[in-house]
């Protein structure tokens, strides 16, 4: 046990709650994890703790039957072992000062539902996982980019609209955002928002391909808090990466590392989206992240954007999605973003939230201000509305019919009678979608094949290819093997 129950404890000042119909969002914004107290009566003594002489008195003061105690302690026992309780006594100094802001956001409403996915699926107050793309404008051309990026939209938001979206964020406590696009890097104003997000509780995670990160940004990066950085890399040569990222990108992908461990950044993240040809160089990914002292995150390649061409030919063998799905089992410490849940049909479930997350936890803010689904749905058919709109993001996350549509409980549809419901939740609807399946068909990459038949019936129809993106901004066609690449 970690606590002392005769000790007084107290939450982490650089932790928050975020009040949910189940209990909380907790965040910890030094060691960026989230994690979920799934009871209201926790999160009420967790808030009243430091009113307490210690656990015990606080137990004592609360109205909890003495029955619950026992794992009342189990919870704040484990809430100390991930530093969101830390001795009322500790200095400042070894705990840190931040205050994050609290919550101003709606009252929650009383629970959905009756196990936790239920009220996930049943949707959040707030988005626990939200994209920000943050430009169209992109200096790579990755053949399977999921938002077609290339030439900066003129509509693009300006620097004050991006602000009053942080405002919004900040009250509506979303503890941080994956920044991505395009590159956003190339953003004149890329600095001017990290920082202002940071000054206003919102962390930042972003996502570049490194070709603009000098040793000069990469210090300037490491001085700022609640700044993670991503770098993508898609393959663990020159070959097998470039032919999808473009010529010289591994070059300046490896450079922009160097230059995050020169300037002592701490463990930034390799990302690297799984295709037909990098499986089999997973070992030697995890060797790089481990050569930088980074961590491996790994992506389900979705048939989204320029993705939709590209799939065919570079998504996973079934052979492969076997092999991958033993790899991660055996690997936890490595992050997958939760995407990889269509493989826990096949035994174990892999660490994570495991179901379909879009409008319901996650969603994406595109660089124009339209808010989709999720990252991977950039088309007419998901859009829910525009920060731009009156009672901007927050009114979009709370009212938009497409949301409140998808909050409701779906049915499960063909993959009724399989046995592995429970574990893949019927697979990624964004896959479904632009490979030409209808949502309630089983996952195009179903593990146990019962999609195969319905891929090759939209194949033969040609469904997938009426399924252009809505937004393409590349600057010509791209092919699987044409690589061009543009570095300013
Ligand atoms: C769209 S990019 C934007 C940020 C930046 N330009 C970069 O490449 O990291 C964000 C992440 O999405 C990944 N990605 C791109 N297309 C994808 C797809 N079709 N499926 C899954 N992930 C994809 C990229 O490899 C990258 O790691
Ligand atoms: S995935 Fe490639 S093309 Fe798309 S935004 Fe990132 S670097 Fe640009
Ligand atoms: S049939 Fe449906 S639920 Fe069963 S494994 Fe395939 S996609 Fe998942």
């Amino acid at each position: 046990m970690t606590i002392d129950p005769a000790q007084p404890y107290r939450l982490h000042p650089q932790a928050a709650l975020r009040p949910e119909p189940f209990g909380a969002l907790a965040y910890h914004y030094g060691n960026r994890r989230l994690t979920l107290l799934r009871s209201p009566e926790l999160v009420a003594l967790v808030e009243d703790l430091e009113r307490h002489p210690s656990i015990g008195a606080a137990l004592a003061a609360a109205p909890i039957a003495p029955a619950r105690h026992r794992a009342l302690t189990a919870a704040l026992d484990s809430l100390a072992g991930s530093s969101f309780l830390v001795p009322a006594g500790a200095p400042a100094a070894e705990v840190g000062t931040a205050t994050p802001a609290p919550f101003a956001g709606p009252a929650p409403a009383p629970t959905r539902g009756t196990t936790m996915g239920d009220q996930l699926k049943a949707g959040l107050l707030a988005p626990i996982c939200l994209t920000w793309e943050w430009t169209y404008a992109c200096n790579l051309q990755c053949v399977h980019c999921l938002s077609s990026s290339g030439t900066r939209d003129p509509r693009e938001l300006s620097t004050e609209e991006m602000k009053a979206v942080v405002a919004d964020l900040e009250a509506l406590q979303v503890f941080y955002v994956n920044v991505g696009g395009g590159e956003p890097m190339l953003r004149p104003d890329f600095f001017e928002l990290v920082e202002h997000c940071v000054d206003h509780g919102v962390g930042v995670k972003f996502s570049t391909n490194g070709g603009l990160l000098t040793a000069e940004k990469a210090r300037r990066l490491a001085a700022l808090d609640y700044v993670d950085v991503q770098i993508s890399l898609d393959g663990i040569d020159t070959a097998t990466n470039d032919a999808v990222r473009g010529d010289g990108s591994f070059a300046r992908a490896r450079r922009a590392m160097q230059h995050l461990h020169d300037a002592d950044f701490g463990p930034f993240k390799i990302s690297v989206v799984m295709t037909r040809e990098n499986v089999p160089q997973v070992d030697a990914f995890e060797a790089l992240a481990a050569e930088f002292g980074a961590e491996l995150r790994l992506t389900r390649f979705r048939p989204s954007g320029r993705g939709t061409e590209s799939w065919k030919d570079l998504h996973p063998t079934q052979d492969q999605q076997r092999f991958l799905y033993r790899w991660l089992i055996e690997r936890p410490h490595v992050l997958t973003g939760d995407s990889f849940f269509h493989l826990s049909a096949l035994g174990e479930p892999l660490p994570g939230l495991n179901l379909c997350g879009a409008g319901r936890v996650v969603c994406l803010i595109d660089p124009v201000g339209d808010v989709y689904a999720c990252p991977f749905v950039l088309h007419d058919e998901f859009l829910a509305g525009s920060v731009r709109d009156p009672g901007g993001f927050g009114a979009v996350w709370r009212t938009s019919e497409l949301f409140t549509g998808l909050r409701q409980p779906s049915s499960p549809g063909a993959c009724a009678s399989c046995g592995s419901y429970d574990a893949c939740q019927g697979g990624c609807m964004a896959t479904k979608f632009f490979t030409g399946l209808s949502l309630d068909d089983p996952d195009p990459e179903c593990v146990w094949g019962n999609a195969d038949d319905l891929l090759a019936e939209a194949e033969a129809a040609g469904a997938a290819a009426s399924f252009v993106p809505t937004t393409d901004h590349s600057w010509s066609p791209v092919a699987l093997g044409r690589k061009p690449l543009r570095i300013s």
